[in-house]
């Protein structure tokens, strides 16, 4: 089967949901690809699900890059989206354009993201225009976090729900091929998801959106560490990890392993 690519997905908008996650390593990724899913996001969320982190803001390229190229190389068809991690384009276009670059280069990706509506257009019609693609991602940016004052719901009252409304129809015009819509009222996303052509991603965004999208070890449970209250976590596999690591510990105390089975 040939492999996605972001033509495939933008073609996706109107179809039935469709889901998407993150991975941070070939591992992760294998299980995303082996579940079907068309995308996974290297997301920088990678800097507190795996590198131990407050927030998103230390993630720097390198270890971006890093993290994306074992996602590259854990997929076969899934489109590999690697996350543009906080100062990676902010300070200049030509910033923005050599770190794309670099994960598309080196890395392996697919596609970038990149956080921000209107202020973002100019830099995603270059990325594009330079044939990168470009997943857009607005609402809740949380590279904004200390702006922002904390992780709220965006797009609460009318004046920032047209902001809102706003970012998405300059992402779609400058030429994202989807917008991951995070952390807004459902009817917001709804008027949105209807208003674009491009397919909408939605985290904490409601039913309406075309696809969803969560962080996969809060999806798998694989963290005893509180998740915002938009996740479901499909499984809860912290204790069970937890439970099997003190087994083994219990069974090479206890001389139980390795038996002759495991000794040659
Ligand atoms: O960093 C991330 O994982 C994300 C998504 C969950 C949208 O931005």
């Amino acid at each position: 089967m040939k492999r996605w690519t972001a033509v495939d997905i933008k073609k996706m908008k109107g179809d039935k949901p469709w889901a998407m996650l993150t991975a941070y390593d070939a591992l992760s990724a294998s299980w995303v690809e082996a579940a079907g899913l068309p995308a996974v996001l290297v997301g920088d969320s990678l800097g507190m699900t795996s590198l131990g982190y407050e927030s998103t803001l230390p993630v720097t390229m390198d270890e971006m890059v890093h993290h994306t190229a074992a996602v590259a190389r854990g997929v076969e068809r899934a489109l590999v989206i690697a996350d543009m991690p906080f100062m990676s384009y902010q300070s200049s276009m030509e910033c923005g354009l050599a770190n794309a670059g670099r994960f598309l280069k080196d890395a392996g990706a697919d596609a970038v993201k990149v956080e921000g509506g209107s202020i973002r257009a100019d830099l995603i019609e270059a990325l594009v225009e330079n044939g990168i693609p470009v997943l857009a991602h607005i609402g809740l940016t949380p590279q904004s976090v200390k702006e922002l004052g904390g992780y709220r719901v965006q797009g609460t009252n009318s004046a920032a729900a047209q902001r809102i409304m706003d970012d998405a129809m300059a992402v779609e015009q400058a030429g994202a091929f989807a917008v991951v819509l995070e952390c807004i009222p459902a009817e917001l996303s709804a008027q949105i998801t209807k208003a674009l052509s491009i397919p909408t991603v939605g985290i904490g965004a409601g039913s309406s959106c075309d696809a969803q999208v969560l962080v996969i070890s809060d999806v798998l449970g694989l963290s005893r560490k509180p998740v915002p209250s938009f996740v479901k976590p499909f499984a809860q596999l912290a204790p069970q990890i937890e439970e099997a690591l003190a087994t083994f510990k219990a069974a090479v105390e206890g001389g139980d392993f390795p038996d002759e089975n495991q000794s040659y």
